[in-house]
């Protein structure tokens, strides 16, 4: 079995052809930074015209690349949840415009649950049941997982997203866009204890986040109340690096210790982690002390595939051997709303 899997949740337009063994066959991903970097953050009108422009030539790219036709593909997958309206439609409408001309089966994709399929996909033993934390650019969400398609929400961010509130700091200190990356090269050369952010919620028993206190008291610790214009600011390369690193600090604490405390309750033998901020060095070394002090596997998505990708998509292998196919009326479902 071959599938064609498509991803247009947010700003990056990705296809993969995958065998039935989750082998990638073919691979295309067009990011899109270069669009939004000038607006500080991810315009959903431009990034859906851009969608448009680039889905085509992205899925011929991954198909090419796998030497398959479309009529040899047994189906065709589309992450249809959670994301931007109009980034989601492209997708969407694409495969449902390829289902229909090359006579295949439709599958939907819900995008947080294929960032932890990475997971999965990464190792050759099952990771389930496990915890699961989902830490994107939109959503830091903790799972309890008994398989790849049964998840429980146990809870997420109240306020901004891990990412976001990266990609807010990056964007006070003038990093450019998207300042996950930026912001965690810059504090390798800070000092992560020279301010003293606040870990929101830590303590909560709750499953729930808080980043936008962390992103206030960051705004504070460089600019007087009245400033607005943060591209004027004067700051040294060090202060930087060290408000780089004691908000990376801040962030990490929170996210190992709650996720740590939730594999503890469920009594899980393993906690998977996906999304963008996977990608951040000091939280994958974090997790992993974590894991060796408390005896649990810790599987986190491989750095090709912590942002978005169409090989996460390879969880459509799953609804498959379930037979859940999709109708041809499958609309996106946009799920700004928590708790997805
Ligand atoms: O999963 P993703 O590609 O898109 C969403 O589904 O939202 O995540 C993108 C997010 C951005 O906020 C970006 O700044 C963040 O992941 N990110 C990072 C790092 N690399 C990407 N955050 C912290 N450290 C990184 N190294
Ligand atoms: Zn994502």
């Amino acid at each position: 079995m071959t599938i064609l899997t498509i991803e247009s949740t947010c700003d990056e337009t990705a296809a993969a052809v995958i065998s039935d063994t989750g082998s990638v066959l073919g691979e295309c991903v067009a990011t899109q930074e270069s669009l939004h970097e000038k607006f500080g953050g991810v315009v959903p009108e431009v990034a859906a015209r851009a969608h448009v422009e680039r889905i085509l030539p992205v899925i011929d790219t991954a198909l090419r690349q796998a030497d398959v036709t479309g009529e040899q593909l047994d189906a065709i997958a589309v992450a249809d949840r959670p994301g931007l309206a109009g980034s989601l439609l492209v997708g969407v409408v694409a495969a449902k415009t390829l289902a229909v001309a090359w006579k295949k089966p439709l599958v939907s994709v819900n995008h947080l649950h294929a960032h932890l399929y990475a997971c999965q996909l990464s190792v050759d033993y099952s990771v389930y049941p496990c915890v699961g934390l989902v830490v994107s650019g939109g959503h830091t969400s903790l799972y309890h997982c008994t398989s790849p398609l049964d998840l429980q929400y146990l809870g997420g961010t109240i306020d901004d997203a891990a990412g976001e509130a990266f990609d807010k700091v990056g964007a006070m200190l003038s990093l450019g866009f998207p300042g996950g990356p930026a912001v965690s090269r810059l504090a390798v050369s800070g000092d992560p204890t020279a301010f003293d952010y606040p870990r929101s919620m830590l303590h909560d028993r709750s499953y729930r986040f808080s980043f936008s206190g962390l992103k206030t008291a960051v705004r504070y610790s460089i600019a007087e109340p009245g400033v607005k214009d943060f591209s004027q600011l004067q700051i040294d390369d060090q202060t930087k690096a060290d408000v780089c690193a004691s908000f990376q600090a801040a962030v990490v604490d929170v996210l190992v210790a709650k996720s740590a405390r939730a594999v503890d309750e469920y009594h899980a033998q393993h906690l998977i982690v996906g999304g963008g901020v996977a990608a951040n060095p000091v939280l994958r070394d974090a997790l992993q002390v974590a894991a060796d002090k408390q005896g649990f596997g810790l599987v986190i998505a491989p750095m090709k595939w912590c942002t978005d990708n169409a090989v996460m998509g390879a969880i459509a292998l799953e609804k498959i051997k379930r037979g859940q196919f999709a109708e041809l009326d499958l609309d996106i479902t946009a799920g700004l709303q928590r708790g997805f």
